[in-house]
């Protein structure tokens, strides 16, 4: 779907509430990074004006630094909380990330498959999308099929994240724990947002280009029901943009994502 940030971020949280009003106990996955955050304003808004509950829902993180202190305000875990989780009614200890701080790392990764199985699964999956093609912080090279795991970062995508981290990339972690491949498309729906013209290549390949390790994103070619959400700049690469454009607009019944 072509449109503007902020109707994007509609749509988006359309789905999200649709899915909460049908089913309250609803098991969120949440992404941080700028991408999703006009979706939680929205999330936010809806729950303070229209009663929106998150209070059976859960809540899984797609990845985390490792080795950032407990109170970094860029700590994923820190980020989500601010960005969404006080913002609205989630029940203490609802919503769940992996431990960057865990001493033993690779259980830590375990344990986290567990619990995400545990809870029955994502029901739908908010991702965003690096200008190398990552989604959660699976870089190139990951496996297609890959679980919760220990990555190191890319060059490029530390520099992508210095802005965080006063524009200095030597203060941005150089390993992560993240959400492999596999558990992400193990998802029931995933929603993926992105805008601006530095994402437009990595949109290109996510939707046309050849399923590769080289382009992580390609994967969600394989699901069975993924949504991606774009404004005209990450549009602009797009082979068959036109078509996209008039296949939503002459889209017949319209029922959500
Ligand atoms: C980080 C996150 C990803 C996110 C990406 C893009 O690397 N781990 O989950 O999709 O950044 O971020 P942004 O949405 O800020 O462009």
């Amino acid at each position: 779907m072509i449109a503007p940030a902020e109707e994007l971020a509609v749509l988006a949280a359309d789905a999200i509430e649709a899915l909460l009003r049908r089913e309250p106990a609803t098991v969120l996955g949440l992404a941080t990074g700028s991408s999703p955050l006009k979706v939680y304003d929205e999330l936010a808004r809806r729950h303070e004006q229209e009663g929106l509950s998150f209070a059976r829902a859960r809540g899984f993180m797609l990845d985390e630094y490792v080795g950032l202190a407990a109170d970094h305000p860029e700590r994923y875990r820190n980020v989500i909380d601010t960005e969404i989780a006080s913002r609205v009614d989630f029940a203490p200890g609802a919503v769940q990330g992996p431990d960057g701080l865990a001493d033993d790392l690779p259980a830590a990764c375990a344990a986290y498959e567990r619990a995400i199985a545990g809870a029955g699964g994502v029901d739908v999956q908010l991702l965003g999308i690096g200008t190398d093609g990552h989604i959660a912080f699976n870089e190139p090279g990951s496996s297609l099929a890959s679980r919760t795991r220990i990555k190191t970062l890319t060059r490029q995508t530390r520099v992508d994240n210095a802005r965080f981290f006063d524009d200095d990339v030597d203060q941005v972690p150089t390993h992560c724990l993240t959400q492999g491949l596999g558990t992400i498309m193990d998802a029931r729906h995933l929603v993926l947002l992105a805008t601006g013209r530095h994402k437009a290549e990595a949109v290109h390949q996510l939707v046309e280009g050849p399923i590769s390790a080289m382009w992580p994103a390609t994967v969600m070619q394989m699901h069975p029901h993924a949504t991606v959400l774009v404004d005209d700049a990450a549009a602009s690469r797009l082979q068959l943009g036109d078509y996209y454009r008039q296949t939503f607009e002459s889209k017949p019944g319209w029922q959500g994502l």
